[in-house]
């Protein structure tokens, strides 16, 4: 199974993303948090910013919109040419026919839960997605510590995922660090966002690196 790491540009330097994303392109997709101040108590990127992050990037685009009415929103970031997006359950008001619309534009479609949200009534929604988010941190900022609270949902997803047979991505979001990817590996991630420990680091590359390494390390018993 493949690991991947998807570093966030909410840790890189505003005032440089070119330049930024040109120190990660060993990772696999480019994290781009997407916050409107209501969803969540913070505002960053909207659809102009990505249109041109998508012109520039020399990797896939991965959209994590936490924003209020992701069920007008969201098609448009597909329209950008976003590989994937990614919308929140507690946000969407038909989070099925949503996914739809998204992988009829040719994105793929990711649900995301927040901490506090349960796991099961989405279980048998696997069908419908490409990838399910469990959040990791309470949305809204980056630099925040790792929930192992959250580790269960994992567990649950990835279990229903080897059931169905089905290829969805399993992503965590929030606090991930070369320690804590090793608890969200072992409970079944297999595709990780990383801001400040990757942007923070002098090296981005090389950190990177480590986090996929470690990853890698501790999936064994979900190859
Ligand atoms: C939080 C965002 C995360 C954030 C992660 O609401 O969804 O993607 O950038 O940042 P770190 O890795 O610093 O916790
Ligand atoms: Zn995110």
């Amino acid at each position: 199974m493949v690991t991947r790491i998807n570093p966030s540009i909410l840790a890189a330097d505003f005032a440089n993303f070119e330049r930024e994303l040109g120190r990660i392109r060993s990772a696999d997709l480019v994290h781009v948090d997407i916050m409107d101040n209501h969803f969540v108590l913070n505002l960053t990127f909207g659809l102009a910013m990505v249109q041109r992050l998508q012109q520039v990037s020399p990797i896939p685009l991965d959209i994590h919109l936490m924003i209020d009415d992701p069920d007008r929103w969201a098609p448009d970031y597909a329209e950008a040419g976003a590989y994937s997006v990614t919308f929140h359950a507690e946000a969407a008001a038909d989070a099925v026919a949503l996914a739809r619309r998204l992988r009829s534009i040719g994105a793929r479609a990711g649900l995301a839960l927040k901490p506090d949200t349960a796991v099961e009534p989405y279980l048998e929604l696997l069908p419908e997605f490409d990838q399910i988010l469990v959040m990791t941190v309470e949305p809204g900022f980056g630099g925040q510590s790792f929930m192992a609270t959250t580790m269960p949902k994992l567990r649950a997803l990835r279990s229903a995922v080897a059931q169905s047979g089905l290829d969805v991505w399993l992503q965590v979001d929030g606090g991930i660090t070369e320690k804590t990817i090793e608890i969200a590996a072992e409970a079944g991630a297999d595709t990780f966002v990383a801001g400040s420990s990757v942007f923070g680091a002098a090296d981005p590359a090389a950190q990177i690196a480590l986090l996929r390494a470690s990853a890698a390390r501790h999936r064994h018993g979900h190859e």
